[in-house]
């Protein structure tokens, strides 16, 4: 079974709200703030978001309750039919697909005006990884935004780290911000937090 499937499962079991366990009002709370931040700093042309990793569909929710139109891609079939259930509670019309973001169809022609890294690249390894940034570049908007939320390291030799309880692919700041200029996309704002990793938040803006 792969893994987030059976993290989903667990989790939902034991009665919890959503990813982040025990830890999930906090990893919500933090969330608001980044989308507080995120809505202040930029001005969307039109109001269609996507989350890359939607989960159990908290981001994706928040971000439909501020009135955009919100599609979130999520591997895990147990995430995704919890996020419907808590869209169809919330009477928000959330387009919520288990597929995978490595995957270079989905979504076929669409295109997005904001596009949230729902602490998905870090889940992502070698050529996922690239599929996860050429998906960005094919399904964004010309004047769209891309926020990036990743947990990175300074020291990339390190052993892939854990969180929760999978193995991450922690890479250095320097090497998101080159993926996605590469792209087209320029780096309007940038911040970051330390916890038990460093976290990095990037705000980029498509720029040709
Ligand atoms: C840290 S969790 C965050 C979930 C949600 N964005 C939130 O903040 O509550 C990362 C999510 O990415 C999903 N994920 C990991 N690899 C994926 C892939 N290849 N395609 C789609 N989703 C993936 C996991 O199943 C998990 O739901």
């Amino acid at each position: 079974m792969e893994v987030h499937e059976s993290v989903y499962r667990e989790i939902k079991k034991s009665g919890c709200q959503g990813w982040g366990g025990s830890s999930f009002n906090m990893r919500i709370r933090g969330w608001e703030e980044q989308l507080d931040k995120i809505f202040k700093l930029i001005q969307l042309s039109g109001n269609r978001v996507l989350e890359l990793g939607s989960g159990a569909g908290d981001v994706s929710l928040r971000v439909a309750h501020r009135g955009y139109n919100v599609t979130g891609v999520e591997i895990s079939p147990t995430a995704v039919e919890w996020a419907k259930q808590k869209a169809e509670d919330d009477n928000l019309n959330i387009e919520f697909i288990c597929q995978s973001v490595a995957d270079r169809t989905i979504l076929g022609g669409e295109k997005f005006d904001l596009i949230i890294d729902g602490n998905c690249l870090h889940c992502l390894f070698d050529e996922d990884r690239v599929a996860f940034y050429d998906n960005i570049e094919r399904l964004i908007n010309l004047d769209g935004y891309v926020f990036i939320s990743s947990a990175i390291t300074s020291n990339e030799d390190e052993e892939a780290p854990k969180i929760s309880p999978i193995k991450r692919c922690f890479v250095n700041r320097e090497s998101i911000v080159e993926e996605l200029r590469r792209r087209g996309f320029g780096l309007l704002e940038e911040w970051s937090s330390i916890g038990t990793h460093e976290h990095y938040y990037g705000l980029f803006r498509r720029s040709k």
